[in-house]
């Protein structure tokens, strides 16, 4: 274990009343909870486990180490010697590990499931069966296999109009729609088995067509509040080309809707996230405490669930961190003590902008260990560090999305103007997609809903 010691800021009382709170993981992603807890009105000592040195986070830690934050025993040991009161679990591999199930038991209050309930993102296969199970609305045909027998058969009987799914985490990348990443019924079969050979097992789906969301919703397992509407691109190169990624890029607007989006479709995705947080307590008797994320597609006829993910999104979160009213340290406190119901959760009327800058050949083949050059950046408090490390004065990107920038402002396009303003600035072996939420794209995205329903 590698230790850095740094000074976070010095409030008033800094020695009385402070909670200590362990956020785990180092991306952009939880370089935005760090910020919001830093920003609250209430003192409290951060510390963090990351995966690299995440200059962005080390700024605002009281502690920050590196370290396997996967292990329930590493983060456990690391926690109780901290004498941690919350702990804040980014991403996804530490829920599946059973970090959250580690730390309640040491008496720590974790935001983030437990991995019995995480596996709403970790099981595509638990996620749907619960969907059925449950009588959640928004659920394709499906079926899970884990040979070929039957395969090829379930693609005719969806009339070839079907998605491939790994059934495990795999990134963002474990999922190949027919006509879009895989083109023909053999690559199709050669992608299936290819799973079966490394002892894998998949989902074949109804492919939906429309147009994504992503709600996110504060759970403490008995009451939910929604965050603001948010549109993520997935797809690597502009105009939604190139392969799948963890996502380049996500805009909100002023209202928390979407242009392409309408009222009965906020009110459905709003009510199968808490349709779902019900029946994980119906099907494991346990509180999912932590956010939930449902990944939607408004389609002719309303709104599909497209997945689940039991955490914040990435980049999602710096999008309604950014314009989150409400002081953060306490939804935590009120998320993991069941009182979520007496505090309303409030987000600025504003739009925002992220964009990510990636390295050259991300997804499949990125450069590495090269330098990055931000001092052209403006507005550094607006950047988020993400899949980067510090060598000696050198910012490394190490391969996968390396930093990202946030703007906010009346309208999207005005968010994206200077949202490309500044990721451009950006010198290194990097790319970013200069097309999400310009006006153009936008409008696309608006007249493409409007055909599909028509
Ligand atoms: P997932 O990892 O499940 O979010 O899937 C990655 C991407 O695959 C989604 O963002 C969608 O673009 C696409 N996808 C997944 N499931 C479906 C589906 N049933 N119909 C159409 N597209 C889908
Ligand atoms: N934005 C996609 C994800 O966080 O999984």
């Amino acid at each position: 274990m590698k230790k850095v010691e740094l000074t976070q800021k010095e409030k008033p009382n800094f020695l009385e009343m402070i909670n200590n709170f362990l956020v785990i993981g180092s991306g952009a992603r939880e370089h935005a909870i760090v910020n919001a807890l830093y920003s609250s009105r209430l003192d409290s000592k951060i510390y963090c486990i990351g995966n690299s040195y995440n200059p962005g986070i080390m700024k605002l830690c009281f502690e920050y180490v590196v370290g396997d934050y996967n292990s329930s025993s590493f983060v456990v040991n690391y926690a109780n010697k901290n004498k941690i009161d919350y702990a804040i679990i980014g991403p996804e591999n530490p829920l599946e590990a059973g970090v959250s199930d580690a730390l309640w038991e040491a008496n720590i209050k974790v935001v983030g499931p437990k991995k019995e309930l995480a596996k709403i993102e970790t099981s595509k296969a638990f996620t749907r069966n619960l969907q059925v199970d449950y009588g959640i609305p928004g659920g394709p045909k499906f079926q899970s296999f884990t040979t070929l027998n039957g395969v090829a058969e379930y693609f005719e009987e969806l009339n070839h109009e079907f998605v491939i799914k790994f059934d495990g985490l795999a990134g963002g990348k474990g999922v190949k729609v027919y006509g879009e990443h895989i083109e023909t019924i053999p690559d199709a079969l050669d992608y299936c088995k290819s799973i079966i050979d490394s002892g894998g097992s998949f989902l074949i789906e109804e492919r939906f067509i429309g147009e994504e969301f992503s709600l996110m919703s504060f759970c403490d397992g008995k009451n939910i509040q929604h965050m603001p509407i948010v549109q993520d691109h997935k797809r690597a190169y502009e105009n939604d080309s190139g392969p799948n990624t963890g996502g380049m890029g996500t805009y909100s607007d002023y209202n928390h809707s979407l242009p392409f989006l309408n009222d009965t479709d906020i009110e459905s995705a709003k009510k199968i996230n808490l349709l779902t947080m019900e029946a994980l307590k119906n099907k494991t008797g346990m509180d999912y405490i932590g956010i939930l994320y449902g990944g939607f597609m408004a389609v002719k006829n309303g709104v599909r669930l497209i997945e689940y993910n039991a955490r914040f999104g990435d980049p999602e979160a710096m999008n309604v961190l950014s314009i989150l009213k409400t002081d953060f340290i306490d939804i935590c406190k009120r998320m993991v003590s069941a009182s979520l119901d007496k505090i309303k959760i409030e987000f600025e009327n504003k739009a925002t902008v992220c964009k990510y800058s990636v390295p050259n050949g991300y997804p499949d083949n990125p450069v590495k260990n090269q330098i990055i050059d931000i001092s052209e950046i403006k507005d550094k408090d607006k950047l988020f560090y993400a899949s980067v490390n510090i060598e000696g004065d050198n910012l490394i990107e190490t391969g996968s999305r390396t930093l990202a920038v946030i703007s906010v402002a009346e309208t999207i396009v005005d968010a994206e103007k200077s949202a490309e303003d500044n990721i451009k600035r950006v010198k290194g072996p990097v790319f970013h997609r200069s097309d999400i939420g310009t006006k153009e794209l936008v409008d696309s995205r608006k007249s493409n809903m409007d055909k599909i329903r028509c």
